[in-house]
């Protein structure tokens, strides 16, 4: 069903997000038939064109994105009908987000109906456009219109900067008008899993330590630094990726079963996951920094000769902890969390590792113990589904054991609908449901989490590109008799 009408401003109209994964979200959206009848884009960037030019350029950029197969924007052909419908009554306002005038000349651009104030901006102009908005009034909601904000990650650079940019927006807006998002919790699997533990009896009766050894949550990506080295240099993969998206993955296959579906009941439940995690101490940390090495057969630079790169910089491209939660169903179970940048292979799934049956009742010497393992692999990119790994005995009149999988994928059930993984989130912000989105009370646990690992706390050692990640991660888990499962 189609939102009421609203208008969606962007700032940052220019940049990347919007190119990449902003705009071919809303035209997937204008597809499926899930944008407003009556809609309108109002882009605002430093640099003057026209809503002709900037629409264009934009078609133009997401075309050659939509060729490039290795690119993540999932599209199918552009259609014009469709590409008019997003685009047709599109305006563009230039001017300096950082000035008050390019407000007060936004106000008739914006009209007097419902707003979503989308801030594709770096994190430094958060608290500004926002004080700005509410300043010139655009942020003053009736019963006849709503006016929400968009913001992007990451919130903050840790506990004390998180609280004072809330400070900041608050100031201006009710909680309720905020929509923080992490977009990790578009993806399909992701949100799957809520249904995967309380929609089926199979699942949650084991889920908790009585049962389970040991989780594991990886993001492991192929790519580089690319471009971004601006933005990178200075966040490293901890900022980057843990106390937003490898966090929220923790929530959703961690957290207590909510009391109904309710955003303040779901959110209630993960804030309290987030607070029951343990300070993580420096020792339980790894970090990494790719050199050079070689993918598929490919050489690739280290992380210090990419271009803006500082030539001394200790910046970290992989990170692994331990985290502990501490409360009645996890006590005891610890999750291991990884993430980096130029591994060996993309991917990203959460890997729930069951206890051993209580004993070895199949003497077999074919299969090891890691063979033996009951593991559920909820699988999020770049294959999207479930698979279960058990043994099973092989055929034939001998008692030999096997190791056997099962899985189930999206595709395979439902096939592959275009996605880019905001679609979801945006939809879910024009209907008004929080849901999928950060309150202002996690994210402040997030960062107190991974308070003493910040700042040069945790030296980044050198792994290889196209490797599994530098061996003192490897000897995170090997402390505690563990492994991780390997990549690819
Ligand atoms: C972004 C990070 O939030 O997530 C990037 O800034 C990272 O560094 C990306 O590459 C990963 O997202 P996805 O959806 O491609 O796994």
């Amino acid at each position: 069903k189609p939102p009421a009408p609203c208008t969606m401003v962007i700032f940052g109209a220019g940049g990347d997000l919007t190119k990449r994964l902003l705009v071919p979200s809303l035209y997937n959206m204008a597809a499926a038939g899930a944008l407003p009848a009556e809609f309108r884009l109002v882009g605002v960037d430093l640099q003057e064109r026209t809503a002709e030019e900037w629409t264009a350029n934009l078609r133009t950029t997401i075309e050659s994105f939509a060729e490039d197969k290795t690119a993540e924007a999932s599209l199918g052909d552009i259609r014009d009908d469709t590409w008019l419908r997003l685009t047709r009554s599109a305006l563009f306002h230039a001017g300096d987000f950082t000035k008050s005038e390019l407000f007060d000349g936004l106000i008739s651009k914006v009209g007097d109906g419902n707003v979503i104030f989308y801030l594709a901006v770096a994190a430094r102009f958060f608290g500004g456009i926002v004080d700005e908005l509410g300043r010139a009034g655009m942020l003053r909601e009736t019963p006849d219109r709503y006016r929400r904000v968009i913001i992007e990650k990451p919130f903050g650079h840790d506990l004390e900067s998180a609280r004072a940019l809330d400070e900041t927006i608050l100031a201006s807006a009710d909680e309720n008008q905020i929509f923080r998002i992490d977009h990790f919790l578009g993806k399909e699997t992701v949100q799957s899993i809520m249904a995967v533990r309380f929609a089926n009896g199979m699942f949650e009766p084991v889920w908790r330590r009585e049962y389970i050894d040991h989780v594991q949550i990886t993001a492991a990506e192929t790519i580089g630094v690319e471009a971004r080295a601006g933005f990178y240099d200075h966040t490293g993969a901890l900022r980057d990726m843990v106390p937003n998206h490898l966090f929220n993955l923790l929530c959703m296959v961690a957290m207590e079963s909510p009391n109904s579906l309710g955003a303040d009941a779901v959110r209630l439940e993960k804030t309290k996951l987030l607070q029951a995690i343990r300070r993580i101490p420096v020792e339980n940390c790894v970090m990494g920094q790719y050199g050079a090495g070689t993918l598929d057969g490919q050489a690739l630079p280290g992380y210090l000769d990419e271009p803006g790169v500082a030539a001394d910089s200790r910046t970290e491209t992989y990170v692994a902890m331990k985290v502990e939660i501490e409360n009645w169903r996890w006590g005891g179970v610890p999750f291991y969390l990884r993430t980096g940048k130029r591994m060996h292979a993309r991917e990203t799934e959460i890997a729930i590792v069951f206890r051993p049956a209580p004993f070895r009742m199949f003497a077999d010497e074919d299969i090891d113990a890691s063979q033996q393992r009951n593991v559920v692999r909820l699988m999020i990119d770049p294959e999207h589904g479930i698979r279960t790994e058990f043994v099973a005995k092989k055929p034939g009149p001998q008692i030999t054991l096997a190791p056997v999988h099962s899985t189930f994928l999206y595709r395979d059930f439902f096939g592959e609908a275009a996605n880019v993984g905001y679609e979801t989130l945006i939809y879910d912000c024009m209907i008004g449901d929080p849901m999928l989105f950060q309150r202002a009370d996690a994210i402040e646990a997030c960062w107190s989490a991974v308070e003493n690992l910040l700042n040069g706390a945790v030296q980044a050692k050198s792994y290889a590109a196209g490797s599994q990640g530098p061996d003192e991660a490897d000897a995170l888990l090997e402390r505690d008799g563990r492994s991780w499962l390997p990549l690819g």
